[in-house]
């Protein structure tokens, strides 16, 4: 039996426990969206009792918008904070020290309607944009680095499915039979912190990642003992080969600063291809969708826009399963093809529907086939390929400093699309989804010239390719051919 394919339970243990962190992020990114109406009261209510006077529309719209776009703010100084952690304290330590943010985003949201202070809401946003924007580079980095070659992008889409499932049970919670409601908002919010209790008392119990333990200590005894345990069986020396030969490499890197990373030729095209990736994820409209879904049903004439807002949750979730089980096999490369295009095709198809409300009723259905065709096409693809490629991408070496600037491009990208869609939609109408059309087709465009397959392939096959097209000058080269000098080079 192949040890490479085993999926044993410290393994299982080891990614479960760190997407407790992508659970979080993605709780956050849903929790705002159904209870906006009943927070508001709070921030009218508390705005009187302090000014005796009725807070104006405009300071309200402010105050809100605050509340919902400074979690991007934290998750962009989180996620370019990455690389101050993750080396000196190790993938699994920075994981457990990150919870001290969400204990402390749970007290300040929690307490928030008790202390009678809409402040302590928006902080409370911002700190728990911080832990998230850690998470998203701590968990993707940590479950690469422990999955076998053969699993690596399986594993990897568990960081997405962490997160759907986060939007997903904050769409429920925030129902107002369930939590959104006048009494119990405040426990909507405060609820991470019983994931980050779990995550407390699980992480001590998982291996730390047998990379950083060979390659950046040079721990060579527990290395192995670890990915004994990780792999369930004693021979591991394929593996150790694997991580000896990248750590030989990195002798010659050492680790590489981010200021490094973007200067070095050697490194450009990886970190150009991890840049795009993730603004295809993010400006491909899909936070459009689950910042603001209920209005776009609205708008469109569905009667339950709620419930319809809990079916994209739903479909979400579903497709991001099927990727999971698809991507070993059809590999990260055409999925993303495949996702960015159907996209761009529901785009048209949910503009068509936007267009012709007024004279056919019928089309508020159409609205709803193509926002959840729309979802589903987001997580065959986009969605979970580029948060793990990144790690795959780049060595030990520049990988967390790559981890970060690749961060930071998604969560800026995800900042704008919150900040402006809803101007944005004012000024297009109906037209605003051609936008997201036109960005796919580039973005598939890109794909389909400049990523390389990275399945089945180890990260020092992966790195190698590149390096061979920084030294050929690399425009020559088709991805096809880029795979084959990757593997070339390890003969
Ligand atoms: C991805 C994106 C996130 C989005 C989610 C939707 O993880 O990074 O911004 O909300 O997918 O499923």
């Amino acid at each position: 039996m192949d040890s490479g394919k085993q999926i044993t339970f410290p393994l299982l243990m080891s990614v479960g426990t760190a997407v407790i962190g992508s659970l979080q992020f993605g709780y956050n990114t849903g929790v705002i969206n159904a209870p906006q109406k009943i927070i508001e009261g709070f921030i009218n209510d508390t705005w009187y009792q302090r000014y005796e006077d009725q807070i104006t529309k405009n300071s309200l719209t402010a105050i809100w918008s605050i509340s919902v776009s400074i979690f991007s703010v934290g998750g962009i100084l989180g996620s370019f904070s990455v690389g101050l952690f993750v080396n000196s304290l190790g993938r699994k330590n920075s994981m457990l020290m990150a919870n001290i943010l969400a204990f402390i985003a749970a007290a300040l949201m929690g307490f928030s309607k008790m202390a009678g202070s809409w402040e302590m809401l928006i902080i409370g946003r911002f700190v728990v944009g911080l832990y998230s924007g850690l998470s998203t580079g701590f968990v993707p980095m940590y479950v690469g680095e422990v999955s076998p070659t053969s699993l690596r992008g399986a594993l990897g889409t568990l960081h997405q499915l962490g997160i759907v499932v986060g939007i997903l049970i904050a769409q429920v919670f925030g129902m107002e039979a369930i939590m959104g409601n006048e009494n119990l908002w405040p426990l909507l919010l405060g609820f991470i912190f019983i994931p980050a209790v779990i995550q407390c008392v699980l992480l001590p119990l998982c291996p730390e990642s047998p990379r950083f333990l060979l390659i950046n200590r040079n721990e060579e005894n527990k290395a192995k003992s670890v990915l004994k345990k990780l792999r369930g069986t004693t021979d591991v020396s394929a593996d150790m080969q694997e991580m000896k030969e990248e750590s030989r490499q990195m002798m010659r890197e050492k680790k590489v600063t981010i200021k490094e990373l973007v200067q070095s030729p050697l490194y450009r095209q990886p970190l150009i291809v991890a840049i795009i990736l993730q603004l295809s994820q993010q400006l491909s409209g899909i936070n459009a969708v689950f910042y603001y879904s209920t209005r776009i049903f609205e708008k469109a004439g569905v009667e339950q826009p709620v419930y319809a807002t809990i079916g994209a949750g739903v479909v979400n979730t579903a497709f991001t399963v099927v990727s999971l089980f698809v991507v070993e096999r059809a590999g990260r490369r055409s999925l993303h093809l495949l996702g960015l295009l159907g996209m761009a095709g529901s785009a048209v198809l949910m503009t068509i529907a936007l267009a012709l409300l007024d004279q056919l009723k019928w089309m508020s259905y159409l609205s709803i086939v193509a926002i959840f065709a729309f979802v589903a096409f987001f997580e065959i693809g986009p969605g979970p390929i580029p948060w793990f490629i990144v790690a795959e991408l780049f060595s030990q070496g520049p990988r967390p400093s790559a981890i970060a600037i690749a961060g930071l491009s998604n969560w800026t990208a995800n900042f704008i699309v919150g900040m402006c869609f809803q101007y944005v939609e004012e000024l297009c109408g109906p037209y605003v989804f051609i936008i997201f059309t036109v960005l796919l087709l580039l973005f598939f465009i890109f794909t389909y010239f400049k990523v390389p397959e990275t399945k089945g392939r180890t990260f020092d096959e992966i790195t190698a390719g590149f390096r061979q097209t920084a030294v050929t000058g690399g425009e020559k080269h088709s991805p096809e051919e880029l795979n084959s000098l990757g593997a070339d080079s390890q003969l």
